[in-house]
């Protein structure tokens, strides 16, 4: 039998995630009664980091401890993976001993080349491509806070970069509308758009590029940032800072929203740049419980995946 892996979100059909945010809502409330789900008991997964993190390896390892199983950290934040030895050996090895992996990487290659051999689950932990397990955790979140996803507006704010792509990907297969503003040279790629619309051409999902945020942020339900120079793109952050100068989420673009609209950033955020500290500490933002719920979806991923 073929393994399955979470490498991008079209790797759960759209009935299969929406069974896995009943499954991560269930085990939320089950946890909130103070009530473990040992379904993972005496399960090993290792975790594999090219880059750092808090989010993703505080969440993945907490909650494969509340599953009744045990998360290994592997930092090679000195090394890339394939420099000791082969990414296809590496996985053969790991998934020798382990029953599930997850992966940080630097390229979107990595994790396709460890996938490939491994014999057990790879989950990709962010790749410069891709960060699914942040998307379907945004949509988690917004659901949990305005229900039904279909038609809801999500209007992102910043660079068609990895948390962008795999958010339009989510919010189209759901039938949302994604609106994306970024400046000249930053958009989201027209091939990525065209592949999201063949695979699930009926979703009646919608997504628009535009330039002025505040065009695309006008009737929003939910605005959405991230950083600006995503990790390994350190050397271009005084560029970018400049070229970003506009695409602020600050109170008067929030304004242009409309009270009701709710903020999200996947963290960590830099204050000042992408997102001013009035936002993110507002009344409109649901920035933290989009964090906390990292742990909450990914559990239902391992149990998944790995029960
Ligand atoms: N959002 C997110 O993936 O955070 P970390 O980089 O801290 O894991
Ligand atoms: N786009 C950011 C997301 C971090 C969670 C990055 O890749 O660095």
């Amino acid at each position: 039998m073929k393994t399955r892996h979470f490498i991008t979100v079209a790797d759960l059909t759209p009935e299969g995630t929406l069974a896995l945010f009943d499954e991560a809502e269930a085990l939320k409330q089950r946890l909130s009664r103070g009530v473990h789900e040992r379904c993972l008991a005496d399960k090993s997964l290792v975790m594999i980091f090219e880059k750092a993190s808090s989010r993703t390896r505080l969440s993945f390892e907490i909650g494969m401890t509340q599953l009744g199983g045990h998360a290994v950290y592997v930092g090679m934040l000195d090394e890339r993976l394939g420099e000791r030895e082969s990414v296809p050996d590496a996985a053969r090895v790991v998934s020798g001993y382990a029953d599930g992996v997850m992966l940080r990487t630097y390229a979107h290659g990595t994790v396709m080349e460890f996938a490939k051999p491994s014999s057990v689950p790879v989950i990709n932990g962010r790749s410069d491509y891709n960060h699914p397990c942040q998307a379907l955790t945004d949509l988690f979140t917004i659901r949990e806070k305005l229900g039904n996803l279909k038609k809801i507006k999500l209007a992102y704010v910043g660079a068609g970069n990895n948390v962008a792509r795999s958010l339009a990907w989510a919010c189209y297969r759901r039938g949302m509308r994604f609106a994306i503003a970024s400046p000249k040279g930053y958009e989201l790629g027209d091939r990525l758009i065209k592949k999201v619309r063949n695979l699930t051409p009926e979703s009646g999902g919608t997504i628009s590029k535009l330039r002025d945020p505040h065009k695309a942020v006008r009737g929003a339900d939910v605005v959405y940032t991230d950083v600006w120079a995503s990790m390994g793109q350190e050397d271009e952050a005084a560029e970018r800072r400049k070229i970003f100068r506009d695409y602020q989420v600050n109170a008067r673009l929030l304004d242009a929203a409309g009270k009701g609209a709710l903020v999200m950033h996947c963290l960590p955020a830099h204050r000042g740049d992408e997102i001013t500290g009035d936002v993110i500490d507002g009344k409109q933002s649901i920035v933290f419980d989009q964090a906390e719920n990292r742990m909450h979806l990914q559990k239902g991923i391992l149990k998944m995946l790995l029960g």
